[in-house]
């Protein structure tokens, strides 16, 4: 039943310490998880991030030094980096007005009130807010990415344990727009790997949820 495999898929998952070095994700798993990022949501439809597929081994192990040394980062099949926005203008919503304008057809007579309206919401904000905005829509995707990837089994581990700015340095992302939100590291668990047997510790619901 749906419901039961969707509780048993989230409980099969675990953050992944060791990957089998030997065994590469399925294209098409990994082709679906890209795609389940594609289609993650986000604030007013902006997707303020990219993501950045690190395939080669040189970066990877400049990495893991900027990473505290954690062994995901070179051992998983894959290795994603979501990078999102830490400043953006009004070409950020054109961007998103006229893709819709050109995907549903749109006039725009139809559009512009809505593309005034989203200028004139960020108008408002500062940079700081902006920033902490977009890492924010940035997650969103990793979440997507992390239960489509639980759905299919293909194992995941998201590294927040990183030096922000040695990322953004080796990532070319310094002069860039972007900043380093969070890597994921994609792969099959190793056998040996222990914490697959481990508990998952979580609140009770009594605690996480309250009713008013
Ligand atoms: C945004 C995010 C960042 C994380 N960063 C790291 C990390 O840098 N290194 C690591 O080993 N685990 C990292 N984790 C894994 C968490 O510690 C782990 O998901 C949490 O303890 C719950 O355990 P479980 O995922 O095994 O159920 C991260 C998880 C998330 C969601």
């Amino acid at each position: 039943m749906k419901r039961e495999e969707i509780l048993s898929d989230l409980d099969w998952r675990y953050a992944t310490k060791g990957f089998n070095t030997e065994e590469s994700i399925d294209e098409k798993d990994y082709q679906t998880i890209k795609e389940a990022i594609r289609l993650a949501p986000t604030s007013y439809g902006l997707q303020p991030f990219k993501i950045i597929e690190i395939e080669s081994r040189e970066i990877r192990t400049q990495l893991q030094t900027a990473g505290y040394g954690q062994k995901q980062i070179v051992s998983a099949s894959k290795l994603i980096a979501i990078a999102s926005l830490k400043c953006f203008n009004d070409q950020l919503i054109d961007r998103y007005i006229n893709l819709s304008k050109e995907t549903r057809s749109l006039k725009e007579d139809q559009v512009s009130g809505y593309r005034n309206f989203i200028k004139n919401v960020f108008s408002h904000w500062s940079v700081d807010e902006k920033k902490s905005w977009s890492e924010k829509q940035a997650y969103i995707a990793l979440g997507f990415a992390m239960l489509a990837a639980a759905e299919l089994k293909v194992d995941t581990c998201a590294l927040e344990g990183i030096d922000v700015q040695q990322v953004n340095e080796i990532l070319k992302l310094k002069s860039s727009d972007y900043n380093v939100s969070v890597l994921l590291a994609l792969g099959k668990r190793a056998e040996e790997d222990q914490s697959q047997h481990l508990k998952k510790v979580r609140l009770d619901a009594s605690v996480l949820f309250e009713t008013i």
